[in-house]
């Protein structure tokens, strides 16, 4: 049975006090659960109800909705490709066959080593540098197909490229 350490629980405490409603400490809760957990799926969502003391469908309600919230443990390295329109428009449906042809794995699946997991995402607010891509928390602009190789085989040496 998944549990919050000490530290989680305290940290998720003081979020519940400092808004002006539990439910509005939900999301931040869910990323510290994310934090403590991988990931969040259904035990996960009842810790997380039983803490802030809601049913776990609201929980659901709110996780399901949330491309940030993972559902499945994610790769070392989390690839998020945005498929909205600026990006498709700039070439963002090849770079997913792309990725999925390099590393054999399709939207929502991980890499036999656990270290990419692919996810074809809604908008992520760049649309200006499209196409665009998340990898954790790093956003990588302007792609290319040598771009995104170069980033893809710096990862997979172990490197954090910047944009
Ligand atoms: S459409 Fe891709 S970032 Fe907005």
């Amino acid at each position: 049975m998944k549990t919050f350490s000490e530290a989680a629980r305290m940290e998720a405490s003081a979020l519940m006090e400092r808004y002006p409603t539990r439910m509005a400490a939900l999301i931040p809760i869910m990323f510290i659960a994310q934090r403590e957990f991988g990931h969040i799926d259904e035990e996960a969502e009842k810790v997380i109800a039983e803490l802030m003391d809601i049913s776990p469908v609201s929980v659901r309600e709110v996780s399901g909705f949330y491309f940030m919230i993972h559902k499945h443990p994610p790769g070392k390295y989390h690839l998020q490709i945005c498929h909205n329109i600026s990006c498709t428009i700039m070439a963002a449906e090849k770079l997913l066959t792309w990725v999925k042809d390099e590393l054999g794995i399709e939207d929502g699946q991980r890499t036999g080593d656990a270290l990419f997991s692919l996810e074809r995402v809604e908008c992520l607010g760049a649309c200006d540098l499209a196409p665009v891509m998340l990898v954790n928390e790093t956003l990588y602009t302007n792609l290319t197909l040598e771009k995104f190789t170069r980033i893809i085989d710096a990862l997979k040496n172990g490197k954090i490229p910047e944009d």
